[in-house]
């Protein structure tokens, strides 16, 4: 994302409609005045803007067909857009804030002591509070029992093959049985019919684990989300903030003011008083129903599955709401934009755990779970291994499928930096480390949902004590250079199956080449593997990867994407000596893959 400054930010918006103003203000507002449907063609508007110029603008749309309230999407969905939603002119002043909080050591004398007090009570103001006017905004309008009706809200249908309407931008908040503290977090909701929704939050998250305490004790778990909230509080959901705080305190110090709540109406929980829409309710424990498909941030669809069922008792909103929702897809797409904020405000978090750790970055074609560059200072033998191991264990870091580590002097966010270092410096045999451990629940790569291989890539300088990498002059070009035309002919006299190749340029120890291959059920990943170890053409060329014949080798975003998600480092990793060959097409059981492979998401199916 560029670092474009934003000017004239604002910092603090009481709530979702203060913001739409201020972003129209800005210009930044297109407000669609024709009717449109939420099945499919408010996504397919937000598909389009969303992937125009830097994101495009927020969508506002005024007339949704068989709902009085209008759709607001893509308001946070470009590099100013989040920063005028989180009041910072650039996203790393809001890791800047956090590490000066998080510098305030002891205090050596008098006026540091006066100075770290005013901070921390300055702290307790962000802190939420009550809201103490008697008629909050978000229960202007109140439905309970049978006047409850969620086809009223324009919920969107997003793509082809979802499986329904799904509440998007939902901030879902329950309570702790054990320790009574509330937790706020984004999960998905599937509309099943009038009153009910699916919950579709992953059992890693902190919704879920709240959710196994009201299991064991066999108690029905009160459940309120709030949809359109001020933006900082939206963010906020979406934070991966350890278990047991408060992610409206962050709100409040994002927005530099208190969140204000107000208590439900038919289910003891707190929600921001200022929110378009609320839907209170419970999830029974044990109570469970298919939710899915849903296309999914990754790109793909994510598969039916069982999850929890969320049954509403109350619906209020604000007398003249405004939906709000979000479209997720191959990436980039809104959600980055998100996720790049708690990119930036999570680094001094970590670098207080890890101080080795300079920077890092989620290239976007990662989704997030997949892959992190970061450099890091190295002072120590076995430091880069020591440092993916803590990420390893590390809140939401843990889901990550690949670590990559570079000097300190490597700029992580640079993608040809970080392609340089790999190309001149990787040994095959020495500084790949393939583990096993937690994955993403939307991980499709690997054999089993939730639990495989993860890879370590250390691209540091060696230090005393590391055996060094093995001695490999860098590559000379073949004096026939592969074009991919000549690559399809000399590699196609020997190997069935190959339909293009794709040499990358770049010179270096190792030098990679790509291939998009026609995969049979007597043709798999194997099958490739070992045949093109043997032409003789390609011995210059020591990292291969293998696509599926359909995909454009020369977009190095789609080939990109492919690799980090379809590859699961154990079963997809071909080496032998100081070559790797890596398969990052679809699997299938001739690869001992028995899952169902997702389909990618696309407008047109
Ligand atoms: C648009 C959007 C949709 C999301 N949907 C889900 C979801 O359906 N299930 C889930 O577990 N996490 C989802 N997440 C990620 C969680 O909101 C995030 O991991 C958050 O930290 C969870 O909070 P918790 O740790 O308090 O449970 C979504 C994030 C965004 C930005």
């Amino acid at each position: 994302m560029g670092p474009g400054r934003v000017i004239c930010m604002k910092t603090c918006y009481n709530n979702l409609r203060e913001f739409i103003e201020f972003l129209e203000s800005k210009g930044d507002v297109k407000r669609i005045r024709t009717e449109v449907s939420s099945y499919l063609e408010i996504s397919r508007f937000t598909d389009h803007e969303s992937k125009s110029p830097d994101g495009g603008k927020a969508l506002l749309f005024e007339k949704v067909r068989g709902s009085s309230f209008p759709v607001v999407t893509n308001a946070f969905g470009s590099p100013r857009r989040i920063c005028q939603a989180l009041g910072v002119d650039h996203l790393d002043q809001l890791g800047e804030r956090i590490e000066k909080l998080l510098n305030m050591g002891p205090p050596e004398n008098i006026r540091q002591f006066f100075h770290l007090v005013s901070s921390g009570l300055a702290m307790t103001q962000f802190f939420p509070r009550r809201h103490r006017k008697p008629h909050p905004p978000c229960q202007e309008v109140v439905h309970t029992g049978k006047e409850v009706d969620l086809s009223t809200i324009p919920v969107l249908h997003c793509w082809p093959l979802d499986g329904g309407p799904f509440v998007t931008l939902p901030l879902v908040f329950t309570r702790s049985l054990v320790t009574g503290k509330q937790n706020a977090g984004m999960y998905r909701m599937q509309i099943f019919d009038r009153n009910t929704t699916g919950m579709h939050w992953h059992i890693h998250k902190d919704g879920s684990h709240y959710y196994n305490e009201y299991c064991r004790a066999k108690k029905r778990m009160p459940v309120a989300v709030a949809v359109g909230t001020d933006p900082a509080t939206t963010y906020a959901a979406t934070a991966p903030l350890p278990r047991g705080i408060d992610e409206m305190i962050l709100a409040g110090f994002i927005r530099q003011k208190p969140v204000y709540r107000t208590r439900c109406l038919t289910v003891d929980l707190e929600v921001p008083a200022e929110a378009e829409f609320v839907l209170e309710g419970y999830v029974d424990p044990g109570e469970t129903r298919a939710e899915g498909p849903f296309g999914d941030h990754t790109g793909y669809y994510s598969p039916v599955d069982l999850y929890p069922v969320f049954h509403v008792t109350a619906i209020t909103h604000r007398r003249d709401a405004i939906y709000s929702a979000t479209l997720v897809g191959r990436p980039p797409m809104e959600d980055c934009y998100l996720a790049k904020a708690t990119e930036r405000l999570f680094l001094p978090l970590l670098k207080s755990m890890f101080p080795e750790i300079r920077d890092y970055w989620f290239p976007w074609e990662g989704v997030f779970h997949n892959i992190v560059i970061v450099s890091a200072e190295k002072e120590y033998p076995g430091q880069a291994q020591k440092l993916m191991s803590g990420l390893w264990g590390q809140g939401q870091m843990s889901f990550c499928k690949a670590i990559v580590v570079v000097d300190e002097a490597v700029d992580p966010k640079n993608p040809r930096a970080v392609l340089r270092e790999l190309i001149r410096r990787t040994d095959i045999d020495s500084d790949i480390w393939i583990i096993r451990g937690v994955l993403d629940v939307l991980d499709h790569s690997a054999a089993n949902p939730l639990f495989g291989a993860k890879i370590g890539i250390d691209l540091t300088t060696r230090v005393p004590g590391e055996p060094d990498r093995k001695k490999h002059t860098d590559v000379q070009i073949p004096s026939v250079s592969l074009s991919p035309v000549q690559g399809i002919e000399l590699a196609g006299r020997s190997l069935k199956g190959i339909v293009s190749c794709y040499p990358l340029d770049e010179p270096g120890k190792n030098r990679i080449i790509l291939f998009g291959v026609d995969k049979t059920p007597e043709r798999g990943g194997d099958y490739f593997a070992r045949g093109l170890q043997e032409i003789k053409e390609l011995e210059n060329y020591n990292i291969m990867i293998l696509y599926d014949k359909e995909i454009e080798l020369s977009d190095s975003s789609l080939v990109l994407w492919k690799l980090f998600n379809n590859v699961d480092p154990e079963r997809d990793f071909y080496r032998k000596e100081n070559r790797l060959i890596v398969d990052a097409c679809r699997k299938g059981p001739a690869e001992g893959y028995t899952r169902k492979w997702p389909d990618d998401i696309l407008m047109e199916q």
